[in-house]
This record gives structure tokens, C-alpha cells and sequence, in this order.
């Protein structure tokens, strides 16, 4: 069957400016790091894609070694676009990246010129897109001057095969610098991917507000620390869950008891605001609203629908909050 997007999707999700860009993002966004690769269900990946963009989910992550095996998820992704988004191209921001290994050389990784275009004429190859919405350098690379990567930026924009540009997990003195160089060559730095949520909050020091002050956004990835932030590792490990699963990036050795007295404490407090917990954790980042967008990753359709329901109650209390700060501690 072919698919006809559901047509109340715009009235069913909030939307927040990125920065001072013209570019407003859907307040929950979609990343496809793990269950869109080649050895998930495609169907199931493709479902959700489609529950995404149903829910008016416009925005949707990638990179180029999601997967596994790396590529797999571009792959995925880009037989979905053939298949079912091709006529909501124009409705989509289309995310991707390149810093981590991707092939053996001395090519194959970091933030050279030579890796990252590369690497993204066949990440457009794999989404089978003539350009993506934002291209990201994925990691700061020690070896390379800041300003031959900005460069490459910079040129892939003027190239038309990216309409904006991002960086992710650079540090706020390498943001600053980073933005200060592509303002420079005429192309802003919209937006900052950054791993952030209740149990990560590294952001708070100084990097939102080197954000804020400059007028790039914030995208926060892995707000649900993996799946921690929710109640299924209560039991210990479930079958099917990330940490479950041998290619999963959370590892049994990251579920500690410290963690988990903490996550059974917030979910008690998630039931008494009548969230789930997962509710509560993505409700928690997008009180600031120097948060333009929450990056969540999902494994089934439910859990899509479970978490745009968080942006039906983004209000905490004074002593939520404090009760938060105390289990947080
Ligand atoms: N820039 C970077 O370096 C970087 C790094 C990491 C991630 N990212 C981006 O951020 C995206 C999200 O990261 P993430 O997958 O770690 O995010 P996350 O949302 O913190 O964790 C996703 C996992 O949480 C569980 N989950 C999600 N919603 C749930 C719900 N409503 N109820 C119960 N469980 C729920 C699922 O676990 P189960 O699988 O166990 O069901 C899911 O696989 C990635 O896809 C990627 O696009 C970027």
C-alpha cells in the first residue's frame, strides 16, 4: 500500500526555532543510530518512520556509520525515501554526519576535507538524496586545524549538497571557536548535537550558554541515556532491550545500582505528574528552552507515540524540580 501521510500531522506537534535561524525544528526528532540498521527488521524501522512523520516529526538524524553494519541505516532510510517520503521531501530536515571510522585509510575518519566530502557524496548515494538538510562534523578531530574542517562546511553548503551545517560533541571553547570561523566564511553554524539528559548534564556548564549567546540551537541526543530513562531496566535486563542486545552501545556494566535507585525514584515522581517516565526525562530537557529539540531513538512504534506525549505537560513544579535535583545528586 502506498503511503498518504496523515494529514493533521502539523496539528499534532510543536515546533521550536533553531537558534536565531529561520529553521524551526519538531520539538521531539527522530535518530536512526540504532534499530534502522541492516540487521533490524526493516519493516519495523519503516514503520516508524512513517508513525514519526504521522506525528509531525519532521526531523530525522543519521550518520554515516549507523547501522550496523555501517551505512545500513542510510541504506534503510533511503529505501523508505524511494518507497513512501519521496512526495514530503520539501516537509523533511534530513540530518547525517561524518567524523567516526567509516572505511581503513587515513581517509576514512576525523575532519579532513578530503574524508568528510567524500563521505557525504555517499551518504547521498545510500538516503538516494540530492542533498541533505544539515551535514554535521560528528567529532572534533585533535590532528586537524579547526579551520580546514569549518572550511569543508562551509564548501559542501556551497555546493548545494548541504543547506546548513552542525557540529556535535565539541566542547564550548571548541564551539565558540568553530562558530567563529564559519560565521566568518558566510555559513552559520546552525545547530549543536549534544548528549544530554538528567543523567548527563555536562551541557549545563557552559555550553548552552556559548550557544544561546551565539544563536545556534541545541539538539539533544540519547535524552533518555539509552533507555535507562524509562522503567524497563527496573527488573534488571529485559529481552529485546539495547542492553540486551550484543550490538547495543549501552552495556549491563552501565545499568549500576546507583543509576537505578535513581531511575526508581524519578519514575515514582513521573507517576505522581501522571507521565511515564520517559515522558518526564524528555519534559524535563525541554523546560529550557534553549533546547530546540529533543534527538530520541526508538524500537517500536508505541514508543514514539509514548514519547510525544511528553510535550503534553512541559511544566515542573518549584519542588518537582528540587525533588529532581535532590534524586539527581
Ligand atoms: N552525535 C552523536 O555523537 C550521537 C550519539 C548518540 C546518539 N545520537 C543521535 O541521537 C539519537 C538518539 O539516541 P539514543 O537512541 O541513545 O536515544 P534515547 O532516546 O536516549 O534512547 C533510545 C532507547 O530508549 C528506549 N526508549 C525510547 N523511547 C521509549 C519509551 N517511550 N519507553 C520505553 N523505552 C523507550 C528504547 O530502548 P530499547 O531499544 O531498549 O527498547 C530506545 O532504543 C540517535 O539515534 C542518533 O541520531 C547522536
Amino acid at each position: 500500500m502506498s503511503y498518504i501521510a496523515n494529514e493533521s500531522r502539523y496539528n499534532l506537534m510543536q515546533y521550536r526555532r533553531c537558534g536565531r535561524s529561520g529553521i524551526r525544528l519538531p520539538m521531539l526528532s527522530l535518530g536512526l543510530w540504532h534499530n534502522f540498521g541492516g540487521v533490524d527488521v526493516f519493516e519495523n524501522s519503516r514503520a516508524m518512520l512513517r508513525r514519526a512523520f504521522d506525528l509531525g516529526i519532521t526531523h530525522f538524524d543519521l550518520a554515516n556509520n549507523y547501522g550496523p553494519p555501517p551505512g545500513s541505516a542510510e541504506e534503510s532510510f533511503g529505501v523508505v525515501m524511494e518507497k513512501d517520503f519521496r512526495p514530503y521531501r520539501d516537509e523533511m530536515i534530513i540530518s547525517t554526519k561524518a567524523g567516526y571510522y567509516m572505511w581503513p585509510g587515513p581517509y576514512g575518519e576525523w575532519g579532513s576535507r578530503k574524508y568528510l566530502v567524500a563521505s557525504l557524496d555517499q551518504s547521498l548515494k545510500r538516503m538516494k538524496l540530492d542533498y541533505v538538510d544539515i551535514f554535521y562534523s560528528h567529532r572534533p578531530d585533535p590532528d586537524t586545524p579547526l579551520e580546514e574542517t569549518m572550511m569543508a562546511l562551509d564548501h559542501i553548503v556551497r555546493q548545494g549538497k548541504a543547506l546548513y551545517v552542525g557540529i556535535s560533541n565539541y566542547s564550548a571553547e571548541q564551539t565558540e571557536k568553530a562558530v567563529k570561523i564559519l560565521n566568518e566564511l558566510g555559513t552559520p553554524c546552525l545547530i549543536h548535537q549534544a548528549r544530554y539528559s538528567m543523567l548527563d548534564r555536562w551541557v549545563e556548564d557552559d555550553l548552552l550558554d556559548v550557544l544561546e549567546k551565539k544563536g545556534v540551537g541545541l539538539i539533544a541526543f540519547s535524552p533518555l541515556a539509552q533507555g535507562l530513562l524509562t522503567n524497563k531496566y527496573l527488573q534488571g535486563i529485559p529481552e529485546g532491550s539495547r542492553a540486551s542486545k550484543e550490538h547495543g552501545f549501552l552495556r549491563p556494566q552501565h545499568i549500576t545500582d546507583d543509576k537505578i535507585n535513581k531511575v526508581r525514584q524519578l519514575n515514582e515522581l513521573a507517576q505522581q505528574r501522571g507521565q511515564t517516565l520517559a515522558q518526564m526525562a524528555l519534559a524535563w530537557l525541554l523546560k529550557d528552552e534553549r533546547v530546540t529539540s529533543v534527538l530520541i531513538g526508538t524500537s517500536r512504534v508505541e514508543q514514539i507515540d509514548d514519547c510525544v506525549k511528553a510535550l503534553d505537560n512541559l511544566v515542573f513544579s518549584k519542588e518537582e524540580l528540587d525533588q529532581i535535583e535532590k534524586i539527581l545528586k
